[in-house]
């Protein structure tokens, strides 16, 4: 792509043109959403959940990906397997509740009994009157790829082909310094937002709100209270090269460091960390279209959208720490994880107000702003992946 053409190219990272936003039908048409779950949810590697939450062999967890009904179970050699949660008989959901623990190490079927082996091999069936030839391919259940990158487990429904290191939007080096498979979930949280799922990415990808959503926020990271997340998303970023301070630099302020409701950090913070990781005190690592970390000296956020419907989303947020963490008696994990609750309610009240006004009938499309140039980056990937047959 031209230096021209591309919008984002220079030295100043916004956009250097009014750009429009998506057509506002692709927030609510039933139809785009159905489009949209084929082409980005089913054929991009989806997050699940963390690998250590399905321990012990036997013990499984199910997801819905769009209408897509997910079990995860772990066999008996401690392999974690995906398949749809759909017997090969008439089609009945096999493990109707989130997670559990399977009785006999078998897949039974609630509806006729048949059983599968934890491998998906169909194991028995217990009707009398039986066909003698069935087909071992056309009984095993419908295997799903998996993949646990550094703990996280990732699901393709469609088999795409893609790699998993497609998904990733930023380099995961940057929290190559973080020690993620051996990080515990300590605390969980999940809610629903009543908006589609892109409303959730956009707003994530820009800070322009920041100084009126987000006071606590913008006190801690003095960057975001100008409206923006960078040094050179400010397009006089040049006068302010000189200055060290955070408010141009990015980083916590001065007195932080993590995102706590004191800014204090827990203690048992990561070793690895360069001066410059510690100093930022936050770092983001996005997995499109699910799956996003954001990663500080003390603890990670691990944060999986999921949509529900044209205009519901699911947010799951997970926030992992390491053992020692865990296991003080000193250390109040509330501080941290009650910072960044608040800062995603926040959020999740925008993400719902900006879903209701978009009903309006003369509202066509938006107007991006400058700052604004990773929603036009999401933008484009979208309608990349749409264009993809
Ligand atoms: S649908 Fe599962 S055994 Fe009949
Ligand atoms: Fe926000």
């Amino acid at each position: 792509m031209s230096a021209e053409a591309d919008p984002t190219a220079g030295e100043f990272y916004g956009l250097k043109k009014l750009e429009h936003s998506l057509p506002a039908s692709w927030y609510y048409d039933p139809a785009q959403y159905a489009l949209e779950l084929e082409r980005v949810w089913y054929r991009n590697w989806v997050y699940l959940g963390r690998a250590d939450t399905i321990a012990e062999p036997g013990s499984y967890r199910t997801f819905t990906v769009g209408t897509q009904p997910v079990l995860v179970v772990r066999d008996e050699a401690g392999a974690l397997r995906a398949f749809f949660n759909t017997c090969r008989h008439r089609g009945a959901m096999l493990c109707p509740e989130p997670a559990g623990r399977l009785p006999a190490r078998t897949i039974t079927c609630p509806y006729h009994a048949w059983s599968y082996r934890l491998n998906g091999e169909l194991a028995r069936i217990p009707s009398a009157g039986r066909p003698h030839h069935i087909d071992t391919d056309g009984t095993r259940l419908y295997t799903i790829p998996l993949k646990d990158w550094k703990g996280f487990l990732y699901a393709n429904l469609g088999d795409s082909g893609k790699g998993l290191s497609e998904n990733f939007n930023a380099n995961t080096e940057t929290v190559a310094h973080w020690p993620l498979e051996d990080l515990v979930v300590g605390h969980r949280l999940s809610k629903r937002i009543q908006c589609n799922w892109k409303i959730f990415w956009e707003n994530y990808n820009e800070c322009l709100h920041c100084p009126n959503v987000h006071p606590g926020l913008s006190s801690l990271v003095p960057i975001y209270r100008r409206g923006i997340m960078e040094e050179r998303d400010d397009p006089n970023w040049r006068a302010h090269a000189a200055k060290a301070e955070p408010a141009y630099k990015g980083g916590l302020r001065s007195d932080a460091a993590t995102w706590s409701i004191d800014g204090r950090s827990l203690g048992h913070e990561f070793p690895g960390l360069t001066a410059e990781e510690r100093r930022l005190g936050y770092h983001y690592m996005t997995s499109m279209p699910s799956h996003y970390l954001v990663a500080h000296v003390d603890h990670v956020r691990s944060s999986r959208i999921l949509p529900l419907g044209p205009e519901e989303t699911e947010l799951s947020i997970e926030w992992l720490f390491p053992h020692a963490t865990l296991a003080d008696k000193n250390v109040d994990i509330r501080k941290a994880w009650e910072f960044s609750a608040q800062v995603m309610a926040e959020d999740g009240a925008v993400c719902e107000l900006n879903q209701r006004g978009l009903r309006s009938q003369r509202h066509a499309h938006g107007l991006l702003m400058p700052e604004e140039y990773d929603v036009f980056r999401l933008h484009q990937w979208l309608r990349a992946e749409l264009a993809r047959s």
